[in-house]
Order: C-alpha cells, then structure tokens, then sequence
C-alpha cells in the first residue's frame, strides 16, 4: 500500500502533511502517537472512510476504496450492547463466510475454520455465550479473530491490545505477527504502547502535534527524534529491553479528555 504526498486536515488543523510511505506485504508497521493525533483517522484513509485533503493512498497499485475484502480491521474498542443476539462464534464467522454471498464454504468447513480462530485468542471456552455479556478483553479477543478470519492481505488494527492482560496481549501479539511473517500480510498496528510488539516491529510512523517521522524503532524511538517532533525535551530510556518514553508534554497527555469534552458537548 502506499501514500504519496499524503495531507490530512480538518479545518485549521492539519494532522499530518506530505506523508510519502509504502507499506509491503509481510511489513508489521506501528503507528505511535498522542492521543489526538490522527492514528486512527490514518486508518481510516487506508479503508477509503476518510478522504485525503492533497495526495494518493493507493492499495495494490488502486486508489483505496470502501469495503475492500483484502482488508481485516479491528476497530478501536467499543463494546457490544449487553443485548446484542450474537454468540461470540457467530460474531467470527461473520469474518468467515460473512461477505462471500453466492461462494458460501461448506458449513463444516466453516464450522472449523470458526473454531480454529476461536482458540487462537483462547476464546473457546466462552464460544457460545453472548457477546454482550462478555468482559472487554474477551470482545477485544474476538475482534481479532474475526479480523484474521478472511486470511487478509492487509491487516489494520486499532490500539488491539487494549483491555487485555499481559498473557493475552502476548497472544495476540504474537498471532498477528504470524499473519504478517507467516502468511505475508501487511500489519499497520496503532498502538500506545510499543514494548508488546517491540520484537515484531518493522517500521514505526511516529506522529505528533502535525509532525511525524518515519522508520524502524531504533531510527525512531530516541531521545533526539522524540523530543524533535514534541518539539520539547523528551527522554528515551532503555531498560531490561523495555523502552520508557519519560517527561511528555502535558498537552501530548491530556489532548484526549479535551477532544472527548468537545464531542460530548457537540454530540
Ligand atoms: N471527521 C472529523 N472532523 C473533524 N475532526 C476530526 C474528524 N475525525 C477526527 N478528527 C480530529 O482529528 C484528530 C485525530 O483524531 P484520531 O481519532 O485520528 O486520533 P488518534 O491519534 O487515533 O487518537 P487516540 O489515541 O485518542 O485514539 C482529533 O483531534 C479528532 O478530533
Ligand atoms: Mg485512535
């Protein structure tokens, strides 16, 4: 997939301006950011959702289009309301069979295709409870199943690891990293965190404040580049293999609660 003078604003506000990037089969790339700026609407340029002010996304030598069924997403985390009529196994095999009208798998075929995914992100045991009344790791669990489900050539997945304890975000770190090295996809995965997927990242876009800078963790994650896009002193501190990003900007950590502010009011 790939981006050529890739420009994103709404209104005054410009997120990020001139991106050039190709993203390749068999690449785990990670975006980073504050909250705030422009990693999920990122996203959103690659699923053809939101439109670019100035420049191309293009995905497989295509401009990017809605509903592409090359493309597994797991969308940034919102729950299930408590009465949706959805098993957890009903909600993965919509990633199965949901979109192939006409060229429908034999059922058994599908039916173990569901229960393979089920117990990659260990939700076999709760395969027949309603989604709603699941916990949020557990619906988290099974966004991904449903996202790997149709084995995609690009994989988006939004801040995925969210909600999940240690040994599930290992998990499922480790199983999108097999979809990406193993069977070659594509992996864009915004993150807040970094360290979960340390081992698996390729290449990193960090953005901040209508900055960004593009490249692998050790190009990127450093003391220099940080504090060069927070445009303020920031440190990187390495320790027991574990990256600490110390002394980021307070207006870096509370955009969010700002923006939700806005919205709840406006909406
Ligand atoms: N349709 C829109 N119209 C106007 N502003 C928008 C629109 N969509 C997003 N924004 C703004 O663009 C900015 C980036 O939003 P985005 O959701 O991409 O941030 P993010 O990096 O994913 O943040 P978070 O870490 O909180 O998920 C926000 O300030 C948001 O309010
Ligand atoms: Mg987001």
């Amino acid at each position: 997939m790939s981006l050529r003078g890739a420009t994103l604003s709404f209104g005054q506000r410009t997120l990020w301006e001139g991106l050039d990037l190709d993203i390749n089969p068999g690449e785990f790339f990670a975006v980073l950011g504050p909250n705030g700026s422009g990693k999920t609407t990122f996203l959103k340029v690659l699923l053809g959702l939101v439109e670019l002010s100035a420049g191309t996304a293009e995905l497989g030598g295509r401009p990017v289009e809605r509903g592409s069924r090359r493309i597994g997403y797991v969308p940034q985390q919102k729950s299930f309301d408590p009465d949706t009529p959805l098993r957890a196994r009903d909600l993965v095999g919509l990633g199965v069979d949901g979109h192939r009208w006409g060229i429908r798998t034999g059922v058994a075929k599908t039916s173990r295709r569901i229960d393979e995914l089920l117990g990659f992100v260990g939700a076999t045991d709760y395969a027949n409870v309603p989604v709603g009344q699941l916990s949020g790791g557990e619906q988290q669990r099974l966004r991904v199943a449903q996202a790997l489900a149709a084995d995609p050539a690009v994989l988006l997945c939004d801040e995925p690891l969210l909600s999940l304890d240690l040994q599930h975000q290992q998990a499922v770190s480790a199983l999108i990293n097999r979809q990406c090295h193993e069977r070659d996809s594509a992996v864009v995965f915004v993150t807040h965190e970094i360290n979960p997927i340390m081992d698996y990242v390729d290449r990193v876009l960090y953005l901040a404040d209508g900055r960004f800078r593009v490249g692998t963790p050790a190009e990127v994650m450093t003391t220099e580049v940080l504090s060069e896009l927070y445009c303020s002193h920031v440190e990187v501190i390495q320790a027991n293999g574990r990256l600490i990003v110390v002394g980021l900007p307070e207006a870096a950590t509370h955009h969010h609660e700002d923006s939700h502010a806005v919205a709840g009011e406006v909406g």
